[in-house]
């Protein structure tokens, strides 16, 4: 069931309307205790009527009014919003375990194996070990490497593809551009990069294994993702019984995550040893299969499970966001993709296609993935925590059980640390400034993104693929518009159309590479 806010702000509004005595008898329950700022409240629905999507624009009006802090109420759950980077330093370095609890919203507990996940788990030994193995084991630099032929063939697939679907289209007039729709082939480009160097599949495809599986799988990452965020308002007001609805959906979708990471788990038990009865340490379940025979303890099912979910939820759309993000204004900005061009036919050339040792030698490709990150924050709120224990913060109270909020979309736009703030111009960071710093599209302290590494490889690789095979335009003369979907994560409002055609030599070379793959 979905339900729009304007709708339901009106509803409740009324609602609200008949509650006025119990108002009060709240508002003289108030302690001495010196909260932060906060606009006027309503009964039972606390704050939810003032918002709109996207999320994180609404606390950025409410905070330009009240101030770089402020206490809401989503229905009856405190939520403190942190809106300068000061104060968020403060949260993550002085408060950090303070805040390190998530928060547990009802309608994810279906999709997150009771919130073992590694993003919603709370602080404690369970979160501890699964981070611990996800960071080490799966994530390191060293990890990193052995899996980067796979992700780079990946994206050399997708690229085939856009040029089969180029030349299906150009036919032989081989001068023209063609209009290719992005967003949908970048998040399966993103799904596909996953679950290859976790389960050695490919999802999506002409060349996609169990198509009926890879159906079933699409639907459930959708619906997840769909639903994401801080913005399902049936987790703030369970009383009026919108939640059942949601809580069926979610239902279904846990019997089948589960029974779509089981198979794979089962699979993988099977398949890839070698003839002396060895596992393969390939992909990234056989490599906790592998880690399984000597600690049986640590890498149950159930573990390995909810690790790859964690992985998958949080690694797919956060990834391709950024690349379209990236691409559309690159697209805006036709002299940054140009500049980004040339680094690429300068260091990598035209007879071979880049691959990741190459991204350090691409230093203006890789301050387009910081402006970007900038802009377009993939998690423009981070991940909700929640605090632990009682806290001053910034000389406000903060009572145990708060939902903490960073805007970091509104923190990397301030002005006072950042010149013309709203300007994409990567060109900002060629010299390592100060500012680096302040930039925390990957959040900070314990819960910080163990992904980052893979992150920047992905959006590196795929970037880089897709400049070095193709020469971009907008689809016509207007800018690429840069309307803000809502959610826990930043997508494009809409999808990122444009018109693409292979570079002088790429096509040789990019089916030349098929060659040697095959
Ligand atoms: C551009 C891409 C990405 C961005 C912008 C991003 C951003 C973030 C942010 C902001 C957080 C929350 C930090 C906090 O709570 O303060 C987070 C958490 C997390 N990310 Fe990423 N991420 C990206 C890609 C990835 C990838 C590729 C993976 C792994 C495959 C990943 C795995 C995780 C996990 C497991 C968590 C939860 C950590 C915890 O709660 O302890 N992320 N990410
Ligand atoms: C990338 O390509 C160069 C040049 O062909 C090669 O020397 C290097 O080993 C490659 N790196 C990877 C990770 O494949």
């Amino acid at each position: 069931m979905e339900v729009s806010f304007s709708y339901i702000n009106i509803l409740l509004s009324f609602a609200a309307l008949f509650l006025i005595k119990l108002f009060f008898f709240t508002n003289n329950n108030r302690k001495k205790k010196k909260l932060p700022p906060s606009p006027p409240a309503l009964p039972f629905i606390g704050h939810l009527y003032l918002f709109k999507n996207p999320l994180h624009h609404t606390l950025s009006r409410i905070s330009a009014r009240y101030g770089p802090i402020t206490f809401l109420r989503f229905g009856s759950r405190p939520v403190v919003v942190v809106n300068s980077r000061a104060i968020a330093e403060e949260c993550f370095t002085t408060h950090d375990v303070a805040f390190a609890n998530r928060v547990h919203l009802p309608s994810q507990k279906h999709t997150t194996f009771n919130y073992a996940n590694i993003g919603t788990a709370n602080y404690g030994s369970h979160w501890r070990n699964t981070r611990r193995i996800a960071a080490v084991e799966l994530l390191s630099t060293h990890r990193l490497l052995l899996s980067s032929s796979a992700r780079t063939d990946e994206v050399r697939h997708m690229a085939r593809g856009l040029l089969l679907n180029w030349k299906k289209i150009a036919g032989s007039q081989g001068s023209t551009f063609v209009k290719v729709e992005l967003k949908s082939r970048l998040f399966e480009l993103s799904l596909n990069v996953m679950m290859r160097i976790m389960a050695g599949k490919r999802y999506f495809g002409e060349a996609a294994e169990g198509s009926e599986d890879a159906r079933q799988f699409r639907e459930v990452v959708e619906e997840i993702f769909a639903r994401g965020g801080a913005t399902t308002l049936s987790d703030f007001l369970p009383i009026l019984g919108l939640f059942q609805g949601v809580n069926k959906a979610m239902k279904r979708l846990k019997a089948v995550i589960d029974d779509f990471s089981q198979r794979l788990v089962d699979e993988h038990k099977k398949e890839n040893k070698d003839s002396q009865g060895e596992r393969t340490k390939k992909t990234m379940i056989d490599h906790l299969l592998s880690l399984r025979e000597t600690e049986p303890d640590s890498y149950s099912d159930q573990t390995i499970k909810s690790i790859c979910m964690s992985l998958l939820m949080a690694g797919t759309d956060t990834t391709s966001n950024t690349v379209e993000w990236a691409m559309s204004l690159l697209l805006n900005n036709p002299h940054t993709l140009t500049k980004a061009a040339v680094e690429i036919e300068t260091h990598v050339g035209k007879e071979r296609l880049i691959n990741e040792s190459d991204l350090s030698n691409l230093p203006y490709l890789h301050c387009i993935l910081k402006e970007t990150l900038r802009l377009y924050p993939g998690a423009p709120l981070l991940v909700p925590h929640e605090s632990r224990d009682d806290i001053v913060l910034n000389n406000y109270d903060i009572p145990c059980g708060t939902m903490l909020l960073v805007n970091a979309y509104v923190i990397h736009r301030d002005p006072a640390t950042w010149d013309e703030p709203d300007e994409f111009k990567p060109e900002r960071f060629e010299e390592k400034k100060e500012e680096e710093k302040y930039m925390i599209a990957f959040g900070n302290g314990r819960r910080r993104c163990p992904g980052e590494g893979l992150a920047i490889r992905d959006v590196g690789i795929m970037l880089g693929t897709l400049l070095q095979c193709f020469e971009w335009r907008r689809v016509g003369d207007e800018a690429v518009d840069l309307g803000e979907g809502s959610g826990l994560t930043l997508p494009k409002a809409i999808s990122l159309e444009a018109m693409c055609k292979p570079r002088e030599n790429m096509e040789k070379v990019l089916m030349e590479d098929l060659v040697e793959v095959e």
